[in-house]
């Protein structure tokens, strides 16, 4: 079955189910909403008001603050997928209960499926606690995790940005800014699992071919005679003025700075963006703090490895999402 049809299949489903309380209180379903072959998806917790009235996910201020983001980063909304993880809302915006994540765990399973996007993205602690049980929000936020031949995102929910306008939006923000790269880098990891090797995404450039002396310039024979050998030793340092940002370093083991023998007819100042031997992992740069999701090493992610599941929040008291302030969306 094809992807279109299996969502479409789903949202039937979802529009007649009952396997929860929540079902009793809808105005109508949200199954979610997006395109079947989406790259990116996004996972927020629940309808709210807004979405209950229309059917559709994130069309609230939630969603005024995703579209913004989305359009910062050149992304259009028929582009991705937007699900939530129970697709009927909660009265009173009460937060989702256990039983009722439970319960429709398996629609939000089978759109992941049918989906199969190169990266999952989390709005908020619910959605997270899928993937990262036991954790915090505020301690994991934008830390990239990779399992299962795709990446995984977890960020602040909108709603959250919008209450906290000083401290959790600029996290919120900072954060979304890394999907372009992020996607870039699941495209690759997904091409390597298909070839179940590692393919170079630039080919190597011809390799020089060495001038016989006859062939030479006279210049350049003359000048190559006296000429030093000079290692190239490119001068990076993380996030230096000029060198490209580098949100995530996914490869473990990537290969050391390569010392290329390069004669030249005097000692130049050597372009270290053009020295940078592979154009991938930046030599000698680090990891950004804290990119790699903590206990979860990426050698034991791509090996499929996942940490026992436990309940989102357990024991925790039902909180009630305090309402959005009601201002326009301009400090974007
Ligand atoms: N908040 C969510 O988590 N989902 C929506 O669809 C809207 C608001
Ligand atoms: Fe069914 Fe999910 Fe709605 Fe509950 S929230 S009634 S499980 S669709």
């Amino acid at each position: 079955m094809s992807a279109a049809s299996e969502l479409e299949k789903i949202a039937r489903e979802v529009a007649v189910c009952t396997k929860c309380d929540l079902c009793r209180s809808r105005t109508n379903t949200v199954p979610g909403e997006g395109s079947p072959t989406a790259r990116v998806m996004f996972i927020g917790e629940a309808p709210g008001f807004h979405e209950d009235q229309q059917g559709r996910p994130f069309v609230g201020q939630s969603g005024q603050l995703l579209n913004k983001l989305l359009s910062t980063v050149n992304l259009q909304r028929e582009q991705v997928f937007i699900a939530n993880v129970v697709k009927c809302h909660p009265p009173q915006n009460l937060d989702p209960t256990p039983a009722q994540m439970a319960a429709c765990k398996p629609y939000l399973d089978r759109q992941i499926e049918a989906i199969n996007p190169r990266l999952i993205i989390t709005l908020g602690r619910f959605s997270m606690a899928r993937y990262w049980p036991g954790q915090r929000i505020s301690q994991i936020h934008g830390q990239v995790k990779q399992a299962d031949g795709r990446l995984y995102l977890p960020m602040f929910h909108p709603a959250a940005a919008l209450r906290d306008r000083d401290r959790t939006l600029p996290m919120f923000k900072a954060d979304g800014f890394k999907i372009p790269a992020l996607l870039e880098q699941a495209e690759e990891i997904a091409r390597n699992e298909i070839w179940g090797y590692p393919v170079e995404s630039k080919p190597d450039p011809e390799p020089a071919r060495p001038l016989a002396v006859a062939e030479a310039p006279a210049i350049f024979i003359e000048t190559a005679q006296v000429a030093p050998e000079i290692q190239l030793e490119p001068d990076i340092t993380p996030n230096a003025p000029g060198q490209p940002a580098v949100p995530v370093t996914i490869q473990e083991n990537a290969p050391g700075p390569e010392k290329v023998p390069v004669k030249v007819k005097r000692p130049a100042r050597i372009n270290p963006a053009v020295a940078e031997p592979s154009g991938e992992s930046l030599p000698g740069m680090a990891a950004l703090p804290g990119e790699i999701a903590p206990g979860l090493s990426l050698a034991e992610a791509s090996e499929g490895r996942t940490r026992p599941k436990t309940p989102a929040v357990p024991g925790k008291p039902r909180r009630k999402r305090p309402a959005i302030p009601g201002e326009q969306l301009s400090m974007w």
